[in-house]
């Protein structure tokens, strides 16, 4: 007898599990070389100080490595992986904040994203510090223990199995390594929710439409945001994964919640 089949959201779509990676990446494929811009005219650049907050919680040393002239010269750089990375944003950021002795490894599924990624990398003369790996957060191609942090800004939710991804994400830390995740959440601040939802749900498909052509893509973002778990229950499946001293914090009136966990 088959088996029954395990269904999953694409946006507010039921659609079988096996279904959804396949329709997540027809919509960064159309949306890649206008994702960047996108952002900034959707945000109000607000996603900058949302990121920000994520660099500064990752907090890379900028005394670690072979540039360090103290006892710690030497010492392996400080190693990043930025899953479901994209153009590389979260990346760029960290590199930056840390200085030579940081390293990226930026893993998506769309080589659409990624091309734009390298791209910006070669333009910043960051090509030596940032690897583009084309990978599926749920089973990545990286040996146990292997980052100091990993982060995923805004690509959890386009994730079909998040379980998967989260376990993966604990498996590649050091121990003593932090995981950060960015992503939106619920508007909890009366007044501010209707006008929330108002934006969401008319403004941003039209900018999607005007700016990246393409308002159903936009329309699926929406739409995914939605239907992510409430953070106390992301903050569960955290802890399901394996990780410790798991944390969040609402920016914004609950727009997005920066999650954090670690591996002790
Ligand atoms: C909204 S973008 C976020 C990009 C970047 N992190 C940022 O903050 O700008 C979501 C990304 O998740 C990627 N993605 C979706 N499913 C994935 C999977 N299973 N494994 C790896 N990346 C995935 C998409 O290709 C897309 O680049």
């Amino acid at each position: 007898m088959p088996l029954p089949r395990e269904n999953t959201h694409f946006g507010f779509r039921q659609v079988p599990l096996e279904h959804k990676q396949a329709l997540v990446d027809d919509v960064f494929h159309s949306v890649a070389s206008r994702y960047d811009l996108m952002n900034d005219l959707m945000s109000g650049g607000l996603h900058r100080a949302w990121k920000h907050a994520l660099v500064t919680a990752v907090n890379p040393p900028r005394e670690r490595g072979a540039s360090a002239g103290d006892a710690k010269a030497g010492a392996p750089p400080f190693a990043l992986l930025d899953l479901a990375g994209g153009t590389g944003d979260i990346a760029f950021r960290v590199v930056e904040a840390g200085g030579s002795a940081t390293r990226a490894t930026v893993v998506d599924i769309n080589t659409d994203m990624l091309a734009v990624g390298r791209a910006r990398a070669a333009e910043r003369g960051l090509d030596d510090a940032i690897a583009f790996v084309e990978g599926n957060a749920e089973a990545l191609p990286f040996p146990d223990r292997s980052y100091d942090a990993v982060a995923i800004a805004f690509g959890i939710r386009n994730v079909p199995r998040i379980d998967a991804a989260l376990r993966d994400a604990y498996r590649l830390l050091r121990i003593g390594g932090r995981f950060l995740c960015l992503e939106f959440s619920i508007v909890d601040v009366p007044g501010l929710d209707a006008l929330y939802d108002f934006y969401s749900f008319n403004v941003i498909p039209a900018l999607g439409r005007a700016v990246a052509n393409d308002a159903e893509a936009y329309r699926y973002l929406v739409e995914s945001i939605r239907r992510f778990p409430r953070p106390e229950a992301f903050a569960d499946m955290m802890r399901a994964a394996g990780f410790a001293r798991v944390s969040f914090q609402r920016m914004s009136g609950g727009i997005v919640a920066l999650h954090s966990g670690w591996r002790l």
